[in-house]
């Protein structure tokens, strides 16, 4: 199937090139040209954008998608207690078929709000890689290992199996990773089991990172060193590493991540709800660190709205250094979209509208009124710009959004589900 996109407003994320108007082709699940429309194309859809911005799909780099079914649950509490106190508690409930329709509810509001690829880590996990083929998403989806005896190895156990059983499946869709959850709730040895794992699956490691003050001063009174430093020590660097969090990083820990070419997913709205802080963005960035942009759990957000991330990224510290230049659009829209292809090992693949990648395309309305005019598309799309905007939605190809319309899930079902198993747990 050939797909052209026409009278597009493209914003490529190839660089900086933007074609006012302009035309993406795509053939079957790549894109094949990007550009001002050429004379003659074959096609056999035709899509036209009416002026409408057509970008990259948004990238989510950290996201607990079965925590929808929590959303909303133990608000106005920090961390510490919001994870033992209300989350724990109710996952202790949660069952495979809850998992799957919580994934599936995720993937309605990640499509719906312009989202097309996201790192998934949670429990279950068969569940999440079969929601998320039936929504034709893509994921990098991790078994979450935590443990502090020897009762991580079942579910690295677990984890192994889900790389064998689903790493690749659905044409690419899905990218099996490893993760250790974090250091708090592992043991050095549960960590570097994991790291292992990574390296002999030849796949990535997702983990949480430095996420709080009090984590940095446990870690320090348990190990004598910084959480990057356990992990360093883990051997977790030693393979394609992504970094949730990283509020409290030290200047060393920074220059751990970068020559170790770690990846950090900069979680704004989950940090300042759990009132853990504000990670250091600007020195990430002067020292040359990959940072792109994660929701967080739903329980923790609530919603998985990409644009929302990318616009409190581009504003929060702006306000926070006083210094007006600080993530600009530009910045803020390459971590949502090419910086977290990077983070999810998919550099090659999507975050870029460019012939040869895959056809993960965004179209945003034409006739929103906050996106008229455009004088500028890169702060139109960040200060301007929400998950509702977005109309239509394509993932390797396959229209999974037209015209709002939801075309691979059906929001009926899904709520049913989500109903039945809120009553399962108990809410
Ligand atoms: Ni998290």
């Amino acid at each position: 199937m050939k797909t052209m996109i026409d009278h597009g407003l493209v914003v490529t994320m190839d660089g900086v090139t933007v074609y006012e108007d302009g035309c993406v082709l795509t053939d079957g699940k790549a894109i094949s040209y990007v550009g001002p429309k050429p004379e003659s194309v074959d096609y056999d859809r035709y899509i036209d954008a009416r002026g409408g911005i057509v970008m990259p799909g948004l990238i989510n780099t950290h996201t607990h998608s079965p925590m929808t079914l929590l959303r909303g649950v133990g608000n106005d509490h920090a961390l510490n207690e919001w994870l033992n106190d209300y989350i724990f508690p109710l996952e202790d409930k949660l069952d495979e078929k809850a998992v799957y329709y919580g994934t599936l509810l995720a993937c309605a509001e990640m499509i719906k709000s312009g989202t097309t690829a996201f790192a998934d880590m949670y429990f279950f996990s068969e569940s999440a890689a079969k929601a998320v083929l039936a929504a034709g998403m893509k994921a990098n989806i991790s078994r979450c290992v935590t443990g502090t005896h020897n009762d991580y190895k079942n579910r690295l156990a677990e984890a192994r199996a889900l790389f064998r059983d689903y790493n690749g499946a659905g044409d690419g869709l899905i990218k099996i990773e490893h993760s250790a959850h974090s250091v708090y709730s592992c043991s050095k040895d549960a960590i570097r089991k994991v790291a292992e794992a990574a390296q002999l699956d030849g796949t990535g490691i997702h983990i949480h990172l430095s996420e709080t003050m009090k984590e940095n001063r446990d870690c320090y009174s348990r190990y004598g060193k910084s959480p990057t430093e356990v992990m360093l020590d883990c051997g977790v660097f030693d393979v394609r590493a992504n970094a949730a969090h990283c509020v409290y990083l030290s200047e060393n820990d920074m220059d751990i991540l970068k020559s170790h070419d770690a990846s950090v997913a900069h979680n704004p709205t989950s940090n300042l709800k759990l009132a853990s802080g504000v990670a250091n963005v600007k020195e990430m960035l002067e020292k040359d660190i990959n940072v792109s942009l994660g929701t967080d759990g739903s329980a923790s957000n609530n919603a998985l709205d990409m644009f929302a991330e990318m616009k409190l990224a581009g504003l929060l510290h702006k306000g926070m250094r006083l210094d007006p230049k600080l993530i600009p659009a530009e910045t803020a829209l390459y971590m949502a979209t090419a910086g977290g292809a990077k983070t999810l090992g998919r550099q090659n693949e999507t975050g870029m509208l460019k012939a040869g990648y895959c056809a993960d395309v965004i179209i945003l309305d034409a006739d929103a009124p906050a996106l008229v005019p455009v004088n500028d598309p890169l702060s139109t799309l960040v200060y301007g710009g929400c998950g509702g905007h977005v109309i239509t939605s394509m993932i390797n190809g396959q229209i999974v959004m037209e015209n709002r319309e939801l075309k691979t899930l059906d929001m009926a079902d899904i709520k049913r589900g989500v109903i039945a198993a809120r009553s399962r747990i108990g809410l």
